[in-house]
């Protein structure tokens, strides 16, 4: 005789769906395999990235080459010698703390002067940027720069309808107690007063040159990575930003710039010198005993 388990009792029914269920699926998708192995072949052979990890090198040349799959990077590149120059550890430790020095004077800016700056300098930033690392080398980024100052108007009316709706009703009252101290609304002048609009795009993936779809690895993580360089490279320029992520506004600004569905915004970053009057919030950063753990 079973043992009384009201749970089975009263909801048997389901339990049995779910199960008959499962194995028709389970079914089906093994019928499916059967009749058309070289369609789920590359399904077949499929490993998880920890997978991978666990296979030496000869087994996943072994493994690769039954795939039938073209790598992204072409499977013959060449390994050539690291170019890097060691210095003295005094050096070292020097420019460690001037680093530290020269990254923590960058501040969020929220007034931008109209002064121009040379396009060249904007170029080179991006170029920096670009050196950020990626997954598997998939580089998953489009920067758009935007000068002309009737798309900075249009960038502007976007952002600030949205923003407004933003601060008045998705945000909800606990996120805008917390900017009041940065004195932030959804009036956005620095958006027509700053020479340049650069706005970060994440590739969601792109294709290779015979056409496939190239899986874009970790591209959160790229473009994040790309993003403080990105910072970096504007403070050592000599210039200011504000780094912005304007909700709900990323739609709407992909169409007005042209660009595909399959990339996505992750920044909007007004370039250019301040303001002469430009203020900024007193804040304090965590000191080291705060951030770091040495084990
Ligand atoms: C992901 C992210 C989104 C942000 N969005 C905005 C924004 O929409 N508007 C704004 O004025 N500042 C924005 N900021 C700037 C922060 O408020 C600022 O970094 C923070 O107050 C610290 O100031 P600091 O950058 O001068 O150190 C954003 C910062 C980050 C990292």
């Amino acid at each position: 005789m079973l043992p009384y388990m009201p749970f089975v009792n009263e909801y048997w029914p389901f339990i049995v769906t779910g199960i008959i269920c499962y194995l028709g699926a389970r079914f089906l998708y093994h019928s499916a395999v059967s009749w058309n192995p070289e369609k789920y072949k590359n399904r077949k052979n499929y490993r998880t990235p920890d997978e991978v990890a666990e296979i030496d090198a000869d087994e996943f040349e072994d493994d690769v080459g039954q795939l039938d799959m073209s790598s992204a990077l072409p499977w013959d590149l060449e390994h050539v010698s690291l170019d890097f120059n060691r210095l003295p550890v005094d050096e070292t430790i020097r420019r460690s703390q001037e680093f530290y020095t020269f990254m923590n004077q960058r501040r969020t800016v929220r007034f931008f002067s109209r002064d121009p700056v040379p396009a060249d300098v904007i170029r080179n930033i991006i170029r920096a940027a670009g050196t950020a690392p990626s997954g598997a080398h998939t580089e998953p980024w489009t920067y758009v720069v935007v000068s002309d100052p009737e798309v900075k108007r249009q960038v502007r009316d976007i952002v600030e309808k949205e923003e407004e709706i933003n601060y008045t009703k998705r945000m909800g009252p606990q996120w805008t107690t917390d900017l009041k101290p940065l004195r932030t609304n959804w009036i956005k002048e620095y958006l027509t007063d700053a020479p340049y609009l650069i706005l970060v795009f994440k590739q969601l993936y792109s294709f290779k040159e015979d056409g496939t779809k190239r899986i874009h690895y970790y591209s959160e993580m790229s473009i994040s990575l790309a993003c403080g360089i990105l910072l970096a490279a504007v403070h050592y320029a000599g210039l200011v930003s504000l780094t912005s992520t304007p909700l709900n506004c990323g739609p709407a600004l992909r169409s007005l710039l042209g660009r595909p569905t399959s990339e996505k915004l992750i920044l909007l970053l007004p370039v250019g010198y301040p303001s002469p009057d430009a203020t900024v919030p007193d804040l304090k950063r965590k000191p080291l005993e705060e951030i770091l753990v040495e084990i």
